[in-house]
């Protein structure tokens, strides 16, 4: 079939008929092998060809409904007139992958923007949805820059122990410290381990999935209301149905992510991100996001727009509800319309509406869970970036899920170098350490993890969680979880790796926190903290082989998103991508 007596819809504009319209022996080749794979010529050619890149795997336990939602998505490809084709791409699988799946993020981006550009595609569905598939996937795409839209996995059903409702992450920390502190018999902790993940999807609570699916559709590269349908929900096979659909008219349309992109977009999602007291981890992967995009981010941004927007979301870990009662109680686009006077509501999406035709209509439904803005859960936004000595370049604090004493505090450093050496002094009794210590983490960065791993939300010591300490300052260039809570300044930039004065800190060196003046200071003297620095030696490169090589060499510090340096792009919103180059 040809759509070409459509206005618009010009076969020859097609990106894959470079491969398939010449008379010549090359595509002679490329249509043959079409008919090998059983394709006649009016099944595929003359139509938009759409990449499916599904990040699924036997070990990607988020995704195990993404076989059948291909299928669902190809229906809708195939209804619009295109030619679906599902390309696997790295399950990048969070609970699985060592030394964290972060370390993965980049070669996720580095494979979907090669399989895209070295393949006969015009437009591709991207789907994804644990952690770091989001961000890999969107990051690969915007530098393939062909029109894109994305299909978040969806978060999985509500956990469930006797009449309790369970949040991922966060009530696996809570119970593990009451288990650490004696409290919680092992069979408890059997059945917790039972009902904890109920279904495929992601994590339901406010984690760095649900932040980044809400990141992924207040950017535009969603449709409407998609980022918070139930994984298993009917409606998440109507939306899989529904992108496919949508795909083939961008691909005629040549609607591309460069053009949904801006800078006003990156604004509305950050936006978002506070209001909804996103992850920590939404921060790095929104500064990488934006290195791709040619869009101009720095921490200071986020501070910026934290401090004028409110916490309107109440979700765990820094609220109460699970991801579900957020779809039933409107969806993102209801918390939208909510902070729609925060937003630049005339950028363009996916559906080629604006984000305001899409949010209009959008109602809360209970506002229990989406908070009215006379009684937000937080006056101001999720995320808080600090700077001072001790993180020269800046650092991230989470205080909505941090015990308010806690965010002013000055107390003793304790220091591990590691994080073998943490796990084997942290329940030390002989450690002397008090609840008023700040335990200090470090060479478990960008380099030093490697992969920045979830490592910053450091155990209470034992000794102290049989006294009943439940949260103390902690300090590391680590990241946590985005379903971790506590009063954690992480991804302190430099890190120690790099050389940063967290290489030099002392256990019984002072430290001072003061999330209200936004500092993070080593009170000790600059000309000691320099003294040291200068007898610091760098650790060496962990791998000479291969990818971790390449990350070793190339990966930025986590102010600047940890992408790798060559994959940047400086060029601003509507730049060229990258031309043809083979
Ligand atoms: Fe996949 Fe949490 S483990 S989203």
């Amino acid at each position: 079939m040809s759509d070409s007596r459509i206005p618009g819809r010009d076969p020859s504009r097609l990106r894959s008929q470079r491969w398939f319209a010449p008379d010549d022996l090359r595509s002679f080749g490329h249509r043959s092998r079409l008919r090998q794979m059983g394709y006649a010529a009016e099944e595929a050619e003359g139509r938009p060809v759409i990449a499916i890149l599904n990040s699924w795997s036997d070990l990607s336990q988020c995704h195990t409904h993404f076989p059948e939602r291909v299928e669902q998505v190809k229906r809708g490809v195939w209804q619009a007139g295109g030619f679906p084709l599902e390309i696997p791409v790295l399950a990048v699988s969070e609970m699985f992958m060592k030394p964290t799946a972060m370390f993965y993020r980049n070669l996720l981006a580095m494979e979907v923007e090669e399989v895209l550009r070295s393949h006969p595609v015009d437009a591709a569905v991207l789907m994804g949805g644990c952690d770091k598939t989001v961000p890999g996937l969107l990051m690969g795409a915007i530098s393939a820059d062909l029109p894109a839209i994305f299909l978040p996995a969806g978060p999985m059903l509500a956990g469930r122990y006797r009449d309790q409702r369970l949040g991922s992450g966060t009530d696996v920390w809570k119970y593990w410290a009451q288990r650490q502190a004696g409290c919680l018999e092992p069979c408890v902790w059997r059945q917790l381990e039972e009902g904890i993940a109920r279904s495929a999807g992601t994590c339901m609570t406010m984690g760095t999935a649900s932040t980044m699916a809400a990141v992924a559709e207040s950017l535009g590269m969603t449709l409407p209301g998609a980022s918070t349908i139930p994984a298993v929900h009917a409606a998440h096979a109507r939306m899989a149905s529904g992108c496919g659909r949508r795909i083939v008219e961008m691909a005629w349309s040549d609607l591309r992510p460069s053009r949904i992109l801006t800078a006003a977009a990156f604004e509305n999602a950050i936006t978002t991100d506070m209001a909804i007291a996103g992850s920590t981890n939404a921060i790095v992967h929104f500064l990488a996001l934006a290195g791709r995009a040619g869009v101009s981010l720095s921490l200071d941004h986020f501070d910026a727009i934290s401090r004028r927007t409110p916490v309107v979301a109440n979700l765990r870990p820094a609220g109460e509800f699970l991801m579900e009662d957020l779809h039933d109680a409107g969806g993102l686009p209801a918390v939208l319309t909510r902070i729609s006077h925060l937003l630049t509501l005339d950028c363009l999406t996916v559906n080629g509406r604006t984000l305001g035709e899409n949010i209009a209509g959008a109602e809360v439904i209970d506002d229990r869970v989406i908070r009215p803005l006379s009684n937000p859960l937080s006056p101001t936004g999720g995320t808080c970036v600090l700077r001072g000595s001790l993180a020269p370049h800046g650092c991230v604090i989470k205080p909505t899920a941090a015990e308010p004493r806690l965010l002013s505090h000055t107390g003793r450093a304790v220091v591990f170098d590691s994080y073998p050496d943490m796990k084997a002094r942290i329940d030390d009794p002989a450690s002397g350490i008090t609840a008023d210590d700040v335990l200090v983490l470090r060479n478990a960065g960008p380099l030093g993890g490697p992969g920045m791993p979830e490592w910053g939300m450091l155990p209470i010591p034992k000794p102290l969680l049989e006294q009943g300490v439940r949260d103390m300052v902690r300090i590391s260039d680590a990241r946590m979880s985005g379903t971790s809570y506590g009063t954690c300044a992480l991804h302190v930039a430099p890190e120690a790796a790099a050389g940063g004065p967290l290489a030099v800190v002392q256990t019984g060196d002072l430290i001072r926190l003061d999330v209200e003046a936004r500092r993070l200071d080593l009170l000790v003297d600059e000309s000691e903290i320099a003294r040291r620095l200068a007898d610091w030696q760098p650790p060496a490169r962990r791998s000479n082989r291969g990818y971790a090589r390449l990350y070793h060499d190339e990966v930025t510090q986590a102010d600047h998103g940890c992408d790798f340096r060559f994959l940047e792009r400086g060029g601003g919103p509507g730049a060229e991508a990258e031309p043809e180059i083979f």
